[in-house]
């Protein structure tokens, strides 16, 4: 084997409940995440040593040990002892630090890429628990759908859904720090309990519409990331009052706003119209997880 493609996909969170922070300084999640048919590309080549290069969104990132890309290639490299080596190339499409895990969604990437192309054999298993060492969202990209997390959000179990959702995303270019969106909320919540739980959004997906699902939407770091950037909470705030179900997507800065396939075009028209500094996209969900298109 040459050379594995692999598409892995981004998501949003549909709740997100936060508690106060455990000992290791992890917060505990009750989340329901959705993945989306936004997908980064991971394209792994054989090569005698590992590699990385970045296409499309994310040009300026790292492309060296501290990219999640690099630190999944060596995570199985260690697990497995192989010595084998890769060039890959990620083509990114998921917002950069935008709350819509695109960095893990190269992770989960790049662990199925490379379990192929090094032909290592792990299952499914061993790769998601492989992921939760490497972030909390990474299990999540390889398994897809629509899931229920727990723990830091790497305990995972699928939820079926009845109906096809359609996203307007609004994201910024500049993008929030995960780490400091949880220190806001530890700073405004000095008291946080337990999380709490998502049960009526999980009945929702299961036989409820649309709207029902939209009016369960809820993220607990919404406070905290409108308290470092003031404008989003405005922009949340206007596309509410306009009667829309709009979440923050995970630790933001991306605005999702929750529609029907048939509307999701008009929608994006005004949200583009009222909002000309940010880029609107459309993505449906729920979307498969990371998962091989071309082997050669
Ligand atoms: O797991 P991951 O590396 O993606 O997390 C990034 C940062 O987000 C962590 O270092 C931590 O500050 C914060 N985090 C958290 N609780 C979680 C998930 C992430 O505090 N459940």
């Amino acid at each position: 084997m040459q050379r594995v493609l692999v598409s892995a996909p981004g998501k949003v969170n549909l709740a997100l409940r936060v508690g106060g922070p455990r000992p290791d300084g992890f917060h505990p999640l009750d989340t329901v995440f959705e993945a989306l048919d936004i997908f980064d590309d991971v394209d792994a080549q054989r090569a005698d040593a590992l590699s990385l290069e970045i296409i499309g969104l994310g040009e300026d990132l790292p492309v060296d040990g501290t990219n999640l890309a690099i630190r999944a290639a060596k995570a199985l490299q260690e697990k497995t002892g192989t010595t084998a080596g890769a060039h890959i190339t990620i083509t990114k499409r998921i917002p950069v630090a935008g709350g819509m895990a695109g960095g893990s969604a190269d992770a989960a990437g790049t662990l199925l890429a490379l379990n192929e192309l090094w032909e290592l054999g792990l299952r499914m298993e061993e790769l998601l628990q492989i992921g939760a060492e490497l972030g909390s969202d990474v299990p999540f990209s390889l398994f897809g759908g629509v899931a229920h997390g727990r723990g830091r959000g790497e305990e995972l179990e699928h939820v079926r859904v009845t109906s096809m959702h359609a996203w307007v995303l609004l994201t910024r270019p500049d993008g929030l720090s995960t780490p400091a969106v949880f220190r806001e909320f530890d700073r405004l919540h000095p008291d946080a309990g337990g999380p709490a739980d998502t049960v009526a959004l999980r009945r929702a997906l299961s036989d409820g519409t649309v709207d029902e699902v939209g009016a369960l939407l809820a993220n607990d770091l919404a406070v905290a990331a409108r308290s470092l950037r003031p404008e989003l909470g405005a922009a949340i705030d206007a596309i509410a009052a306009g009667g829309r179900h709009v979440i923050l997507s995970g630790s933001g800065p991306t605005i999702a706003v929750l529609v029907t396939p048939e509307e999701s075009q008009e929608v994006a028209a005004q949200l583009r119209a009222d909002f000309p500094d940010t880029q609107v996209y459309i993505a449906h969900g729920p979307a498969a997880g990371a998962h091989i298109r071309t082997v050669e």
